[in-house]
């Protein structure tokens, strides 16, 4: 099992459509994928036409250290297409962050949580907030490898060392390594700007910046959409796929 998450603290970067996207992509390709939502904002719930407020539990009552609850992640998941699975998220999420405070082994329990999936996913995916807490934390510590997006801003950028910072902590912290590549977002290469950005990612990354770019898709925008079907449809925000 691949544990792979999608991070950086600066918001709108594309986190969550690369998560949506490497998990459905990576299920159309025969692999069982997990994705987990792990944003309050439960974008990739919502992205996947999921109502969070349609569901009873979600990813937080599988962390939460609050003994009335206790799931595990069977018990949330929520089938999306062959192969491919979601453990949702609500806004409820929101709550680990005091909840965890100060607890003993709170950065390692989604990485216990996942533990026994080992035999049921070939990936599991997971879709990080944008700020750096116990959530990022915890999704650090469960994977081995981290998927940076960086849209063409330099605020991006910045978001990135913070994270990087982090997983020096991380390392330092618990002896876990996790190994990060960098991944363009929203590139057009018709601006000045996005090349000199793209330019500095290679330069603070070197070899560990992907070599595809994903390039802005001006209908992706107007839309919100997150989603694009393999067939190059996408999901609207009335949840129709066009
Ligand atoms: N390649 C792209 N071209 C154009 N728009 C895009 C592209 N990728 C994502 N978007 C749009 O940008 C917005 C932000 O993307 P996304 O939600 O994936 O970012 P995020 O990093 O997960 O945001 P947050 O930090 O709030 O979780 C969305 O409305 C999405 O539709
Ligand atoms: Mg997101």
């Amino acid at each position: 099992m691949r544990v792979i998450a999608s991070a950086n603290q600066k918001g709108g970067c594309g986190k969550t459509t690369t998560a949506i996207n490497l998990a459905s992509s990576l299920s159309s390709k025969g692999e069982r994928v997990l994705l987990i939502d792990f944003d309050p904002q439960a974008h990739a719930t919502m992205g996947l036409n999921i109502m969070p407020s349609d569901l009873e539990k979600s990813i937080y009552h599988v962390i939460t250290p609050k003994d009335y609850q206790f799931l595990r992640i069977e018990d949330i998941l929520v089938p999306i297409k062959d192969n491919f699975d979601l453990a949702p998220s609500s806004l409820i999420l929101s709550a680990v962050e005091q909840e965890l405070s100060g607890l003993e082994g709170r950065e390692n329990r989604l990485f216990r949580a996942i533990q026994e999936l080992k035999k049921t996913y070939d990936y599991v995916v997971i879709d990080c907030p944008p700020s750096i807490g116990h959530l990022c934390f915890n999704a650090l510590r469960a994977c081995e490898e981290v998927i940076i997006p960086i849209d063409m801003s330099l605020f991006s950028l910045r978001g990135v060392s913070k994270l990087l910072e982090i997983i020096i902590l991380l390392k330092d912290k618990t002896g876990h390594d996790v190994k990060s590549r960098a991944l363009i977002t929203m590139y057009d290469r018709r601006t000045r700007y996005s090349r000199v950005v793209l330019e500095k990612v290679k330069t603070e990354f070197g070899d560990n910046v992907f070599e595809t770019v994903i390039r802005y898709n001006i209908r992706l925008y107007v839309s919100g959409s997150q989603y694009v079907e393999p067939d190059g449809r996408y999901l609207t925000k009335d949840r129709g796929i066009y």
